[in-house]
């Protein structure tokens, strides 16, 4: 088994747009466990942009961390893989193939192999022979529409060497509506002798549901955006603690953190790609309507910066 899982550990959902190496660290520090890089394509990676090499970083202490990598090309899927290894050192490759986006399906990748379980298995084969050292994870939705192609596909995943397969309980049709289907997930988890990790709304199950779970691990996505400290609730639940949520200060500070860092990160021009982030951990803040408008009109990190010191000193 991956010697980067353990038992019952907790995911952050690779989440384009929310999960820089920023958000992560602190989500890390929150609680949980294991993260991912938001998905990066295949060919962007050999482009070796500055602004692809950034989606590589993997901090310290971001650990254990994966690279998630998408494409329909097993060939430019397994040389991206093999450079992803050597220059971000990462724990471990993802296979995305679960995202919806119209540009990822028209390139035949993300939900678009959910059609195409032999070149799914191309892809996950042809991965796993480039990497040198690290195991090979996926993460897959239950089909593309109303009839899942889980529990088969999964164990030709398996089969081809994928060592931890995440599942989404949402269909490519479904998008990210409606509830997950936990049923698919428990079945595929019970049919799989790899580790499988179940991904759908995870903060809606009760404790009891999360302890009777046949999955390893879960994942969480949407609910961790502006709240990293969902971890530490969802896992109260779990151990039947009680918890206590973050004052109001507290995630305040904690969006000033996130954007220190993702200043050193990513230079000045880092304010467009965080914004959304900072407005979410406003969310509650007393006067959060005002530190929206705020942080919306904001031109400069420093303008961002000052928005989020005066409602923190008020
Ligand atoms: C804004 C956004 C971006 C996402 N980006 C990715 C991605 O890059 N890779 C991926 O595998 N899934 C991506 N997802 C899907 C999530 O990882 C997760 O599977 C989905 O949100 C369901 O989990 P949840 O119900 O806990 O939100 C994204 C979801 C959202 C909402």
């Amino acid at each position: 088994m991956a010697d980067f899982l353990k038992k019952g550990a907790f995911y952050l959902a690779p989440m384009s747009g929310y999960t820089d190496a920023a958000f992560r660290e602190i989500a890390m520090e929150c609680g949980a466990d294991v993260c991912v890089s938001e998905f990066v394509h295949a060919r962007a990676v050999l482009s070796k942009a500055p602004k692809v090499l950034e989606k590589l970083r993997i901090d310290v202490l971001a650990r254990p961390c994966g690279i998630q990598l998408f494409g329909g090309d097993e060939f430019e899927m397994a040389d991206a893989a093999s450079f992803a290894e050597e220059y971000a050192k990462p724990d471990f490759i993802d296979i995305n193939y679960g995202c919806p986006a119209p540009n990822a399906v028209g390139a035949g990748a993300g939900s678009a192999l959910l059609k195409d379980v032999p070149q799914m298995v191309k892809i996950a084969k042809k991965v796993k022979g480039a990497l040198k050292k690290i195991p090979l994870t996926a993460k897959m939705r239950t089909g593309w529409g109303a009839e899942s192609v889980l529990p088969k596909a999964a164990l030709e995943l398996e089969g081809a060497g994928v060592e931890v397969l995440a599942v989404h309980g949402r269909s490519k049709n479904q998008g990210y509506r409606g509830d997950a289907d936990w049923a698919i997930i428990e079945k595929t988890a019970e049919c799989l002798s790899i580790p499988v990790v179940g991904n759908g709304s995870v903060e809606k199950l009760s404790g009891a549901e999360l302890r009777g779970s046949a999955c390893f691990g879960f994942m969480v996505g949407r609910a961790a955006v502006g709240n990293p400290w969902i971890f530490g609730e969802i896992k109260a639940k779990l151990n039947g603690e009680i918890f206590i949520p973050p004052a109001s200060e507290k995630r305040i500070a904690t969006a000033l953190k996130y954007l220190e860092k993702s200043l050193q990160n990513q230079g000045e021009n880092t304010l467009k790609a965080i914004r959304a982030n900072l407005i979410a951990f406003a969310r509650g803040h007393r006067g959060f309507k005002k530190i929206r408008l705020a942080l919306a009109n904001s031109k400069t990190i420093e303008d961002a910066y000052a928005v989020l010191k005066g409602f923190l000193n008020e």
